[in-house]
């Protein structure tokens, strides 16, 4: 049995680091979806930064290497905002779709499953999770917090770009940020993190609870 688990939300409403948590404490293989879209922002701005050039987009997309991605370089501002421009052309998402499907379906003995954490993951990566979380806090806070995880950034930028980004990822044609159903909606806007990443444990805990149940039945 594979244990799958969505977790959906905007810029600093705590998914990633609820996703780690989870991560660990299941065993389950852990993808940073929104890592693949940094790095292949990274690959254009390397470029020289063309987000117009729909088919190079496309081949950027089969470039990025979802086993090598390092974290560094991928945490600015600049990368964030042209991920989130990028993210808009479905070409290059259907390529990055396909490579996360790719790694929630090469699950080792390893693990116990997975966990994804994004923009879409409930919705269409893995529409047949087991369970589904929609993460999300006030605008205020979820500034906040990027703030003072990005330190030298000032307020006012980082709430820009939380802004354009929360635009962008909302309404743009192609898999918008949007609750799955059946997701459980968990709001952390009063919650520290590791009151958000306990109450998400237990949401899990249950769901393997239900499905061993169903699985004794059938
Ligand atoms: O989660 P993040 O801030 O690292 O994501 C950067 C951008 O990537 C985000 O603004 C939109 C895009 N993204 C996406 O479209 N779909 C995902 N599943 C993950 C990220």
């Amino acid at each position: 049995m594979s244990f799958s688990v969505a977790i959906d939300g905007p810029a600093g409403a705590g998914k990633g680091t609820i996703a780690r948590y989870i991560s660990e404490k299941f065993n389950l293989k852990h993808l940073d979806t929104g890592l693949l879209y940094r790095e292949a922002a990274r690959l254009v701005i390397e470029e020289g930064g063309n987000t117009l050039d729909v088919v190079r987009l496309e081949e950027i997309a089969q470039k990025v290497d979802t086993h090598h991605i390092t974290e560094e370089n991928l945490r600015t501002e600049e990368v964030a905002s042209v991920a989130s421009q990028i993210a808009v052309v479905p070409s290059l998402r259907r390529v990055l779709t396909q490579k996360m499907r790719d790694f929630s379906n090469d699950i080792t003995l390893a693990y116990q499953g997975v966990v994804l954490d994004g923009r879409d993951v409930g919705t269409v990566i893995l529409p047949q999770a087991d369970v589904k979380i929609y993460v999300t806090a006030d605008e205020q806070v979820r500034v906040l917090r990027r703030t003072k995880e990005l330190e030298s950034v000032a307020m006012q930028t980082v709430l820009e770009g939380i802004k354009a980004r929360d635009a962008r990822d909302g309404n743009r044609q192609t898999a918008p940020l949007q609750i799955a159903d059946g997701a459980i909606i968990l709001d952390t806007t009063f919650l520290s993190i590791e009151e958000a990443c306990e109450k998400v444990a237990k949401i899990v805990m249950q769901g393997m609870s239900d499905i061993l149940v169903k699985t004794k039945i059938s």
